[in-house]
């Protein structure tokens, strides 16, 4: 099958694309250069691309003619500015990269051919913050504080309305929380800061150590979102999914931080708390996953000890392995447990 990923070039793009082409699939590209340090420089994963195009999926009539020539037969549209903070920066430039280019990537699988299935990825971050105690399910209420949850939640009203009304193919939207993994070198994530605090004998700065999120290894995220497209195959479904731990796993910022101080092998429970006023973040945010579990058999590999413990290993890689090797073999074992 031949699989096109936009936003290839990022940290779930990369190791989608990795998983993608392990499985023996063709996969093909469309997204922006990545910063010199990230995870598809370091893996060397160009050559693993049919097509690795760099568009912005601003541009409404390059994007056309590039998703036209590549002639996928599955999408999965991953493109985004996905960073919170950077939104506060960029609000007009968060809003018009995830909503008008989603847009812009849905409208230019209208005359495919050979499309069969499309996934649209959002955010668990969809949901209109209510602090809920139970996990959100797929009919909550989307809203957004945030520009970059309001963006998503208007990108996935926008897909949903897209769909119904133009869709030839099964299109489906999926909605993950913060995964965690090896390679994320995004600013402003807790394991990238934490990563290069501890590299550099520092402690880490935290801004919301009480915050509950659903973490979740970037594995376990990419294989709901595979068993997903799967699903749409062979049954011809489109609608929404949320992806995330069960709700056991949930763990504050701080309890997070502590587990991978461990694995990487500091006893020190320690860390600096950012004391300035902080931009407004969600506190609670957890996803109902029932209907990914009951229909797909959806259900999470790695616990959160686990997800913690593959994510330090990664960048402590005992084994001095290149880091193409260290993925590879991580999906390895992941697919085979
Ligand atoms: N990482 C997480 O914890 C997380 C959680 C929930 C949802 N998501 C969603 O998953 C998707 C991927 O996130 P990620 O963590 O891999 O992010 P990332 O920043 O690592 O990658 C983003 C990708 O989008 C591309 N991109 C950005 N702007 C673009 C533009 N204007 N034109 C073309 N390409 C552009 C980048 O080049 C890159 O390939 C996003 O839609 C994000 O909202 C991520």
């Amino acid at each position: 099958m031949h699989y096109l990923i936009t936003g290839h070039t990022g940290f779930k793009g990369s190791w989608l694309a990795l998983m993608l082409e392990m499985q023996g699939h063709t996969v093909s590209g469309i997204a922006l250069d990545p910063p010199e340090k990230s995870l598809f420089n370091q893996a060397e994963l160009s050559p693993i691309f049919k097509h690795d195009l760099r568009l912005d999926i601003r541009d409404r009539i390059a994007i056309k003619h590039a998703i036209e020539m590549i002639d996928p037969e599955v999408l999965i549209h991953l493109a985004a500015q996905p960073i919170v903070r950077e939104s506060y920066r960029k609000p007009v430039e968060t809003f018009d990269i995830n909503v008008v280019g989603t847009l812009n990537v849905l409208e230019a699988t209208r005359e495919l051919k050979n499309l069969k299935a499309a996934l649209i990825i959002t955010t668990d971050k969809v949901y209109k913050n209510h602090n809920y105690l139970r996990g959100y399910v797929e009919t909550d209420e989307l809203g957004g504080d945030d520009p970059y949850s309001a963006s998503k939640a208007a990108a996935d009203i926008a897909a949903q309305s897209w769909i119904r009304s133009f869709a030839k193919v099964p299109m489906a939207i999926a909605r993950a929380g913060n995964v965690i993994g090896g390679g994320d070198q995004a600013q402003d994530r807790i394991i990238p800061d934490l990563v290069n605090a501890y590299s550099s004998g520092n402690l880490p700065t935290l801004r919301y150590p009480d915050a509950i999120r659903p973490w979740q290894h970037v594995l376990d995220c990419l294989n709901g979102y595979l068993k997903l497209v799967e699903y749409q195959l062979s049954h011809g479904v489109s609608g929404e999914w949320n992806f995330g731990p069960t709700l056991s796993e949930k763990r504050s910022v701080g309890e997070l931080v502590i587990a991978f101080a461990k694995s990487w092998g500091l006893e020190e429970k320690r860390w600096n708390m950012e004391i300035i006023e902080q931009p407004f973040e969600t506190g609670y945010l957890l996803l109902d996953s029932s209907k990914a579990r009951k229909e797909l058999q959806w259900v999470d590999k790695l616990n959160f000890d686990n997800t913690v413990r593959w994510t330090a290993n990664w960048y402590i890689n005992p084994m001095k392995i290149s880091s193409r090797e260290l993925c590879a073999s991580q999906i390895e074992i992941f697919m085979g447990v």
